[in-house]
């Protein structure tokens, strides 16, 4: 069982170092606890997924040290800028558009052309991802279907045994103890999609408020109009494609593309959404896809798979 990192002399080189790696690093925020990777790096966010034992891929919201960090990340509106002057470092997400060439990996904005950022409050945490020089993707830090950890003993009963995870940092307890609030910041409304402690009341005096979250339940990204989906029909579970079809390989079923030659999941993860966008601009008028194996990960990436598949 992982033991818990205290730092107390400010230096945060190991656990940077880890993130550097492509190592994941749970640490504390004043919300929850979340489970840290880098958010440019496709594998460290399929690893995060794969701790997670997520049935689907959802958005993950990427950490940074300020606000402006947060705004090179994500394009700024009027509205996102005077959010960002009020509530940040804080206990709010905000949902920006995500700019092209963007680097913050596909997996963690989950093919969407927006992207979540958040600026923690705390201290501690804001150290930390100074030091590690990337965003950080990072879910809260329990298994998929468990609430979230306010305590980094929580993390470890949860996920201390989980494969590529490097470090838990004990940043004490999670003062908040309940999820930023997750607001879309791209027009000129307020829109609550997740609700918290920053409140409508609180937000209200910025910009008329919206809030989609509250009957609906937490938007998930199968809902959202923007998801990415080819153009292409998409044809699952097909083995040997035909002539001139646009082929997404796993294993030892070859294509123009594979997933992972060597079968591994993380890394059929990893190359998901990459392969599926080269694979709608390749020549050819359908895409198929090798059957993946419905375990651990395989069950996100058929989730993801079928999505796309069905948009047709
Ligand atoms: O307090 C928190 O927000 C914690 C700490 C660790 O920061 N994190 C957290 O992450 O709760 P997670 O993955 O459990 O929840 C992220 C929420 C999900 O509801 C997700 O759908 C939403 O943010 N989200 C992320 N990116 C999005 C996007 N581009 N569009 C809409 N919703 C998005
Ligand atoms: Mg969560």
């Amino acid at each position: 069982m992982i033991k818990l990192t205290h730092i107390t002399n400010g230096n945060y080189t190991e656990p940077a170092m880890a993130i550097s790696k492509g190592k994941l690093v749970a640490f504390g925020t004043e919300t929850v606890y979340g489970l840290g990777g880098n958010a440019q790096d496709d594998h460290a966010v399929a690893r995060i997924f794969a701790a997670k034992g997520r049935p689907s891929f959802n958005p993950l919201i990427s950490h940074v040290p300020d606000i402006e960090t947060a705004f090179t990340y994500g394009l700024e509106t009027p509205l996102a800028r005077k959010l960002a002057d009020s509530f940040w470092p804080g206990p709010m997400t905000l949902i920006m558009t995500k700019p092209e060439n963007s680097p913050i990996s596909d997996l963690a904005t989950a093919g969407l052309d927006s992207v979540a950022i958040r600026v923690p409050a705390k201290e501690s945490a804001r150290e930390f991802l100074k030091a590690c020089a990337t965003p950080i993707a990072a879910p809260s830090a329990n298994r998929s279907g468990r609430v979230s950890p306010t305590l980094a003993a929580h993390v470890a009963e949860e996920l201390g045994d989980a494969e590529h995870l490097a470090m838990i940092l004990d940043f004490g307890p999670s003062e908040n103890g309940l999820e930023s609030t997750v607001i879309d910041a791209r027009g000129d409304n307020i829109i609550i999609l997740r609700p918290g402690s920053i409140t409508q009341e609180m937000l209200k005096s910025i910009a008329p408020v919206v809030e989609m979250g509250l009957d609906k339940g937490i938007i998930s990204p199968g809902q959202l109009e923007s998801h990415y989906a080819p153009e292409k029909p998409v044809l699952l579970n097909i083995n040997t494609p035909d002539e001139g079809d646009i082929h997404i390989g796993f294993g030892a079923s070859h294509g123009q593309f594979n997933l992972s030659p060597q079968g591994d999941l993380v890394e059929a993860a990893a190359h998901l959404y990459h392969h599926l966008r080269e694979a709608d601009k390749a020549e050819g008028s359908r895409i198929t896809v090798a059957p993946i194996p419905h375990d651990g990960l395989g069950i996100a990436i058929n989730d993801r798979l079928m999505r796309a598949s069905a948009s047709h």
